[in-house]
């Protein structure tokens, strides 16, 4: 325990269970000193698994939809009670596409759908930072941080109307960065993960030959959820302080790999078969 998050308060958005990405990172972050409090949409909570979450980490759990902009004022305004004071990190780690869940294909999306796509995994995290900075909620040098993924940059068939709203949700973090940078020295950035094992992850079709795919491509084989924990942590302690508006990929090198050794012996012992 090096107590790198010690004396530092945030919110920590996304936790459905112990698969989660938030999961850890709430974990690691209790680890290293954080207090913080945990939130998911209502209809989450119902499921009940984030309790446990809540005791092992000594956290509170408030209830918002992060579409909802009075449920994020309540949640912003009630952590900052709780907690004593002001926040320093705020972990986005939601995403969820219609579309992609009910099985619709790109070209043939439900547009009302596609919309909630957006305003749930990319438009929530708008409504976050706004409303942080209307109620001056984040202290300088604060730490934001959302998941993405990379197929904000390229096309990854079966990812869907998400593709639009990860890549909605970077431009997001570069702009508001910008701002929230230059007004109180606050950071915005997103970690583009490797697939992984999660209620979202494992929603989109195809997913598992995907995961091997990625983990053949990937010099050091998919970052797992733990390691993607440690990288938030760094990201919000102040070892970083000079990192914001960038797209931090953990992805094992996937994202600079043209093609490995490892996939193109399936295709030459296919030839050889
Ligand atoms: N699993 C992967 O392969 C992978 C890869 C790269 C990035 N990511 C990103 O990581 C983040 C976390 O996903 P995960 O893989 O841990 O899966 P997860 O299903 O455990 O987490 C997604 C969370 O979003 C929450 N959510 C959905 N709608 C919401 C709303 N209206 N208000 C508040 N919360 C809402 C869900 O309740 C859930 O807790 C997402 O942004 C996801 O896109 C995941």
């Amino acid at each position: 325990m090096n107590n790198l998050l010690k004396g530092k308060r945030g919110i920590i958005f996304g936790a459905l269970d112990e698969n989660s990405i938030a999961w850890k990172v709430a974990l690691k972050a209790h680890e290293q000193g954080a207090q913080f409090t945990l939130t998911n949409a209502p209809v989450a909570l119902r499921m009940g698994e984030i309790k446990k979450l809540s005791e092992i980490c000594n956290a509170p759990i408030i209830g918002a939809d992060a579409t909802v902009v009075e449920d994020l004022e309540k949640l912003v305004s009630e952590s900052m009670n709780h907690l004593g004071g002001k926040l320093d990190f705020v972990l986005h780690s939601i995403g969820m596409s219609p579309n992609v869940r009910k099985g619709k294909t790109y070209t043939d999306v439900n547009y009302e759908w596609m919309q909630k796509t957006y305003d749930i995994s990319a438009f929530s995290l708008h409504k976050t930072l706004q409303t942080c900075m209307k109620q001056d909620a984040l202290n300088d040098w604060s730490s934001v941080l959302a998941l993405t993924y990379i197929a904000a940059q390229r096309s990854f068939p079966g990812y869907g109307d998400m593709a639009d709203a990860k890549a909605t949700l970077e431009s997001i973090v570069r702009s508001f960065g910008y701002y929230y940078g230059t007004q109180k020295k606050v950071r915005v950035n997103s970690i583009s993960q490797s697939p992984t094992m999660t209620t979202a992850g494992s929603g989109i079709k195809g997913f598992d030959s995907f995961f091997g795919f990625a983990e053949k491509m990937s010099p050091l084989g998919n970052a797992p959820a733990d390691a993607c924990a440690d990288y938030c942590v760094s990201m919000f302690s102040d070892l970083t302080r000079y990192v914001t508006m960038q797209n931090l990929f953990h992805d094992g090198g996937f994202s600079n790999v043209g093609v490995s050794d490892a996939i193109m012996h399936l295709f030459e012992e296919k030839k050889g078969e």
